[in-house]
């Protein structure tokens, strides 16, 4: 069964909303995403529902989190095939902004981040990522004023970023986490996979296999070195060019040498012709 999702575009019809549902004692579960949806989005609409009797999924491509030479304007807009999808997983209502309403002329305030934003890892790459990231993400909360809001273990960096960021402003949203959704061979589902060439498809789902083979070796006892250069052997050998592929301690980002310095993840970003996928594990717990 599928159903006619609602779309506003203002802050004011985002909060009528939720007043009047709150009015009835309901509790708002947020999924905040760029649009393009895909199983793994509408898997954190499943996850919210859990949480809350009415869940909004906001769709907007941020600007602000999007480098110089990066993909803003050919980044995939699908907001009517969106809706659809959505409408199959029974979203109450999609917030859609135009950039006018998130950044009005005069904008000019942005969140500073250290911790998990500076692990050398994604910031590395994308100097200016995360701040946009967290302008937007703290914009969406205090727009949506939800109870709970649910992010992607997809883009590990960023979940931690937003957690940190929500409980160091005493932000009133409880940030949950979803596990990421594959497609049958692993890849990793992803709003950019729609970039890769058929060849380049056919070779993507390497990196996940390298990433559970090394988390793998790592919770059996293996050094992690030895493991972590092997990975990355044998992801430039699928045909990468690697940006990061590191064990990192999963709660701080911080380097690790061994495994009984905690829980760790591993984490990589790694390039297939103009195509830049990231993927992260966990090390199971032995
Ligand atoms: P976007 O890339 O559209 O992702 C929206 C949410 O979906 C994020 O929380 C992301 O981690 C999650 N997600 C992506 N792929 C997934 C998968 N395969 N399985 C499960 N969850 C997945 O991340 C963003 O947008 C933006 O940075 C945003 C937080 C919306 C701020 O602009």
């Amino acid at each position: 069964m599928s159903f006619e999702v609602p779309v506003v575009a203002t802050i004011e019809d985002l909060r009528s909303f939720v007043r009047a549902r709150r009015a009835d004692g309901e509790r708002i579960g947020l999924v905040p995403t760029m649009g393009a949806l895909h199983a793994g989005h509408l898997s954190l609409v499943e996850e919210a529902r859990r949480h809350a009797e009415r869940v909004i999924v906001t769709i907007f491509v941020n600007p602000t989190q999007f480098g110089p030479n990066e993909d803003f304007l050919r980044y995939p807009r699908t907001l009517a095939t969106d809706c659809e999808k959505l409408g199959t997983v029974a979203a109450d209502l999609v917030f859609a902004p135009t950039v006018e309403v998130m950044y009005p002329k005069g904008f000019a305030t942005t969140v500073t981040l250290e911790g998990p934003a500076k692990a050398d890892l994604e910031d590395r790459f994308r100097p200016a990522h995360f701040a946009g990231v967290a302008t937007v993400v703290a914009k969406l909360l205090n727009q949506a004023q939800a109870d709970i809001a649910v992010f992607g273990e997809k883009d590990y960096q960023q979940l931690l970023v937003i957690h940190h960021m929500a409980r160091d402003l005493d932000m009133a949203t409880r940030i949950l986490a979803g596990p990421t959704l594959r497609d049958p061979d692993g890849l990793a589902m992803s709003s950019r996979n729609v970039y890769l060439s058929a060849e380049d498809r056919a070779r993507a789902p390497a990196l996940y296999r390298a990433l559970s083979d090394a988390a793998a070796r790592i919770a059996a006892g293996e050094a992690i070195g030895h493991v972590m250069a092997e990975a990355r052997e044998a992801i430039v050998g699928a045909g990468f060019d690697i940006d990061y592929v590191e064990a990192r301690h999963a709660d701080t980002l911080a380097r690790i040498a061994r495994r009984h310095e905690g829980p760790i993840r591993i984490l990589a970003a790694a390039r297939l012709g103009a195509t830049r996928l990231i993927d992260n594990v966990a090390v199971p717990a032995s």
